[in-house]
């Protein structure tokens, strides 16, 4: 079975949810990537929404680049160079060299508030992306030499760009969650998943209230493979969830969606052991704050989500608590990865359907989809666009 993976750095698009294209075939498990590959490309997509919707994404985590390194990642049909200032402040500037197209993530270096372009040496000011040097030439620095500046803010351990296909200005910011800020809460971890499908599919999640009782209520001890997880030896305990998801309606917070959930644990259909109360807040497209209220206190589950390709997600969560919860939260880790991992084995398969058929109780469903269309502009990314002339 394919581990999952907690406190590592890396996920994988094989972790979770294709352990079926190996089995009873000993020499396959080596191939596993290519088969993989080969399941993505037959898969059936549906009629997608836009690929890139406009907002905050997480590029990266704030441990990730340290001060004067430079961190190459391509996402939503970008290529980014993020680099830490010796000051400790974060430029991103696009990754290829306007001179003869070196990818200055890979092998730049940092000068104070530049970076230097590896191949010649020009470099480009982490203000606004203008060239402020050519070592080499007598002549002066033509003023088309330059790259794209993106507006960047590190926030709550990640480091977010601002993305609009329009390229309008922000018209939110992420806070600093001041007990993460004050180091009144540790970090306690992390997971990562790297995810087939279209990045509307992961907050839809969140106001898809009828799969928590059918993915989410057999025993985390089964583990996340949803063929064989409902175990009946393990039919004593048992998950129990409420949940009801809103659009915020104040004018200055229409980006805000808000899932209240509560969880029980139960024994023998009638003891419930643990309750914890959710609530899930989801600040426009990719990311989300999960507030986690327990009989100890509380604890927080930060979410991103970042399409690395119209149909392939990065999502990490990181956990924060007060020290002395220490131990609950990295439960609350391993319970999070493992109930993150159903969904993702439904998400790995799925098609996505523009007009689901959908009953009464699944109404927030039609309701996220309205608010979320708010992501999407006129010149959003089309993914048949991307399919005919990006080779995808
Ligand atoms: S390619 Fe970057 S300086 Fe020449
Ligand atoms: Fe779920």
């Amino acid at each position: 079975m394919g581990r999952l993976k907690v406190n590592t750095r890396e996920g994988d698009l094989s972790d979770v949810g294709y352990d079926f294209l190996c089995e009873n075939k000993p020499n396959s498990r080596r191939n596993k990537k290519l088969l993989v590959e080969q399941i993505r490309k037959l898969r059936k997509i549906g009629d997608l929404p836009p690929v890139y919707p406009n907002g905050w994404f997480a590029l990266a985590e704030s441990p990730d680049i340290k001060v004067s390194q430079v961190k190459y990642v391509a996402a939503l049909g970008e290529h980014f160079a993020i680099f830490r200032t010796k000051d400790g402040d974060i430029n991103v500037l696009d990754a290829y060299c306007p001179h003869l197209g070196a990818n200055m993530a890979i092998g730049g270096i940092v000068h104070g508030n530049c970076l230097e372009c590896p191949f010649h040496g020009w470099k480009f000011s982490g203000d606004d992306g203008k060239c402020v040097d050519i070592p080499y030439t007598s002549s002066k620095v033509p003023p088309s030499a330059k790259v794209r500046k993106w507006l960047s803010k590190e926030v709550n351990n990640f480091i977010f760009i601002w993305y609009h296909a329009e390229n309008e200005e922000p018209a939110w910011h992420i806070q600093h969650i001041p007990e993460i800020q004050s180091g009144k809460w540790w970090y306690r971890g992390r997971n990562e998943f790297i995810i087939n499908s279209h990045i509307q599919e992961i907050p839809e999640n969140g106001a898809d209230v009828a799969h928590l009782n059918a993915i989410h209520a057999p025993s985390l001890l089964g583990g996340y493979d949803i063929r064989n997880y409902n175990k009946k030896w393990l039919g004593f305990c048992k998950h129990r969830w409420s949940a009801k998801w809103a659009a915020c309606q104040e004018p200055d917070s229409r980006h805000i969606g808000v899932m209240k959930l509560l969880h029980e644990m139960y024994l023998f259909n009638k003891f419930t052991v643990i309750t914890m109360d959710v609530t899930a807040t989801q600040i426009g497209p990719s990311y989300v704050e999960l507030l986690i209220k327990t009989t100890f206190g509380p604890m927080m589950v930060l979410q991103t989500v970042t399409p690395i390709e119209p149909m392939l997600q990065r999502v990490i969560h990181r956990v924060y608590s007060p020290p002395l919860l220490s131990p609950y939260a990295t439960l609350l880790l391993y319970g999070e990865t493992v109930m993150v991992a159903r969904d993702v084995m439904v998400w790995n398969h799925k098609e996505y359907i523009r007009r689901p058929l959908l009953v009464k109780e699944d109404q927030t469903i039609q309701l996220h989809r309205r608010w979320y269309n708010q992501f999407y502009s006129e010149n959003s990314p089309k993914f048949s666009f991307q399919k005919d002339n990006m080779e995808w």
